[in-house]
């Protein structure tokens, strides 16, 4: 039988794409729901198991495959399949009817029902005890591959979900928000879905929800980008998410990794709750910690002396939004104009500027439209706000230093962040020690631990923890300029381990 994929297909690639991205539509490859369907651990008699965003069925036949195949097995099984577009009701249907034959089979009674509705607006009345709407049981069993699409402001979505306190950014925090209402007490979900929910204030009510709701057993991470959904062009970090419904976090949990590609080596291991949540972080963001040398950074790193503020130091996005001021911008210097910071003036640890032959602008002409726009003369850290995915580092700072620009004024546009004190520059010591301890190989794993895109937002350096200021000058003055990676991430990891790294034992 022609599978949708294959129907799809026949489409012009841009209808194919605009109709996955419309629907949030990615299926599982067969190997991945299998992989997921393995990390159910309890084996209720009678089993009633949530697919919401069915698709064409892929992890609710792995699911019942895998229950097929253990040695105790369930009388029953009985399942409830949301999935909204129509097209691929059939293939849906028919991977159903085939594991209701494997079933019987294996002398299970099985029963399902699909319901071509959109899950939010069916579940939410039935949440809210709504008189008129139809009713679901509580399902001790979900798995789910739920799609993924921003949630626009004031759209019905929005409020449907905020009317049963549900503040999410994204569908598939909805709709994992909701299965999680749905389970019963020692419930389990397992699901996959982009991590951007671990780290960021628009995840925040949903992080709290998750981690006061479900006692977290293990996540597994896919290390590529596109690794797991190469088919189908998805450029997110993907997570599998195993949780078993209860107001009381597990003390521990298995954290793995592995590159995606089926076959690969998954890496496993099991750490503290605390070491992937901190108790004192009220962001609850949650560390994706992979291994002892991941564990004794986050340490290190919680352990330093200051939050920014303390430093007296201020993280702002650069105020140029250059198609905005497009006709005030110049590729050459002079006049009445003022230099203009993209991030291709990085180069290594300084601001190399002008640039000939590039295609941004070098200057921008200071007037009335513009002049609220620039910094005074002074040192400040660069940081670049996006990072391609082939540079090493996610976090790249520069020092701009207007000794060697000289110039009594300075744009930085808006793709950097800069860190400055009370809006002017800083001394040369502390910056070069800021940047330091910004570019230095520790603080990237430790960004990474929490944050799986490419993005580096002001609020992320905000909330990162520094050395104190005496220990960023000295850094300041034992940095070099030319210094290579290796040699900047001892002299860095020298002053925030001291001497000797203090690596703290996992579990297994
Ligand atoms: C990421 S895909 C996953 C499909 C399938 N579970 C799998 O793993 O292969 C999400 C599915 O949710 C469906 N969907 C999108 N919005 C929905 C909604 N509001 N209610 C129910 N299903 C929806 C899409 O059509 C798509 O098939």
């Amino acid at each position: 039988m022609l599978k949708l994929k294959d129907k799809i297909n026949y489409l012009p690639l841009a209808s194919r794409e605009d109709h996955q991205h419309e629907l949030g539509q990615f299926f599982t490859p067969k190997p991945i729901a299998e992989f997921m369907a393995a990390h159910f651990a309890s084996h209720p008699q009678h089993i009633e198991l949530l697919d919401a965003g069915a698709g064409q069925g892929a992890l609710s036949t792995a699911f019942i495959k895998r229950v097929c195949s253990n040695t105790g097995k369930p009388k029953s099984i009985s399942l409830t399949a949301f999935e909204l577009d129509s097209n691929v009701f059939d293939y849906l249907a028919t991977a159903l009817f085939e594991c209701e034959r494997l079933c019987e089979r294996s002398g299970i009674e099985f029963k399902f029902k699909i319901l071509n509705e959109d899950f939010i607006s069916s579940v939410v009345p039935i949440i809210k005890g709504d008189f008129f709407a139809t009713s679901l049981p509580f399902f001790n069993a979900a798995i789910v591959n739920p799609p993924y699409h921003k949630i626009s402001a004031n759209s019905a979505t929005q409020a449907l979900l905020q009317s049963v306190n549900i503040e999410v950014p994204n569908l598939y925090a909805g709709f994992l928000a909701l299965i999680i209402k749905l389970l019963e007490k020692g419930g389990e979900l397992v699901a996959i879905t982009p991590r951007s929910f671990c780290n960021g204030p628009y995840f925040k009510l949903f992080r709290q929800n998750l981690l006061n709701t479900m006692s977290l057993e293990r996540l597994h991470v896919f290390d590529s980008r596109s690794s797991a959904f190469c088919e189908d062009k998805v450029l997110q970090e993907n997570i599998i998410i195993h949780g078993v419904k209860s107001d009381k976090q597990s003390e521990t949990i298995v954290i793995s990794n592995s590159v995606g590609k089926i076959g690969d080596p998954i890496i496993k291991h099991k750490i503290d709750f605390t070491n992937m949540v901190s108790p004192d972080d009220l962001d609850q963001f949650i560390h994706l910690v992979l291994d002892s040398q991941n564990i004794s950074t986050k340490v290190a790193m919680d352990r330093l002396a200051c939050r920014i503020e303390d430093l007296g130091v201020t993280v702002s996005t650069g105020r140029v939004v250059d198609f905005r001021v497009k006709s005030f911008l110049r590729d050459q210097t002079g006049g009445n104009t003022v230099p203009l910071i993209y991030p291709c003036h990085f180069n290594g640890g300084f601001i190399h500027w002008p640039r000939e032959n590039s295609r941004k602008a070098n200057a921008i002409v200071k007037n009335d439209k513009t002049r609220n726009l620039f910094v005074p003369a002074g040192v400040y850290v660069l940081v670049k706000r996006f990072t391609s995915k082939e540079e090493r580092r996610r976090i790249v700072a520069c020092i701009y230093d207007s000794n060697q620009i000289h110039a009594n004024e300075v744009g930085f546009e808006n793709h950097l962040n800069y860190l400055h004190i009370n809006g002017q520059g800083m001394p040369l010591s502390l910056a070069k020690g800021l940047a330091a301890f910004l570019n230095s190989t520790v603080l990237d794993n430790y960004f990474r631990q929490f944050s799986g895109h490419t993005q580096v937002n002001a609020t992320d350096l905000r909330r990162l923890r520094y050395p104190s200021r005496e220990s960023l000058e000295i850094l300041g003055y034992k940095v070099t300029e030319g210094m290579g990676q290796l040699e900047l991430d001892r002299v860095v990891e020298k002053e925030i381990y001291g001497e000797k790294e203090n690596f703290i034992p996992i579990i297994s």
